[in-house]
């Protein structure tokens, strides 16, 4: 893919999230993490990103897929608190949560809908209905070992930075 498709599909994907990113309850998922230093708004977006690109490579409804994605987890709280109310069923509960926002925040399609429901599958067991619906199962789990990954091999190289000063400081000296 050259540099000028890869711009204008950029283009493209910006505009079909246009009302979602500059939606209060959306930018609100800043505020929240999701996986280590990503917070909920990156992580969606990221996930969104590669549906888009999934999802047109493969010739299917590239437009609800996407903007489904960037709706998939908006569920407006830090999951990692373990309160009484939420506890161990977040896995379970957050897709129902993050449907009631989106609906009262968009107009969503049947489609869009149930992207959102079932973006937990194989955990939540019924699956989706649509290849869309797989599409997001797929870009969700692969961002999430993405940026956890990419939190690791940050602090490794935090914690052994030593080890590359020593390599450095003994190449110059030699
Ligand atoms: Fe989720
Ligand atoms: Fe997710």
């Amino acid at each position: 893919m050259n540099t000028q498709n890869t711009n204008e599909n950029k283009q493209e994907f910006e505009n079909i999230l246009k009302d979602i990113i500059t939606n209060d309850k959306v930018l609100k998922m800043k505020d929240y993490i999701q996986h280590y230093d990503t917070t909920l708004f990156d992580h969606c977006y990221n996930v969104s990103w590669i549906t888009y690109k999934m999802c047109k490579f493969f010739h299917l409804n590239y437009i609800e897929a996407t903007r489904a994605s960037m709706l998939h987890d908006l569920f407006l709280y830090d999951w990692r608190v373990k309160s009484k109310k939420r506890s161990r069923l977040h896995a379970f509960r957050h897709p129902y949560i993050a449907l009631k926002v989106a609906e009262k925040e968009f107009n969503l399609t049947d489609k869009e809908k149930d992207i959102i429901l079932k973006h937990m599958w194989p955990i939540t067991i019924i699956p989706p209905k649509s290849l869309e619906g797989f599409c997001v199962t797929l870009a969700d789990k692969y961002s999430a070992i993405y940026e956890s990954f990419i939190h690791y091999q940050k602090s490794l190289i935090f914690r052994y930075s030593y080890v590359l000063w020593a390599i450095l400081f003994f190449k110059i000296n030699i």
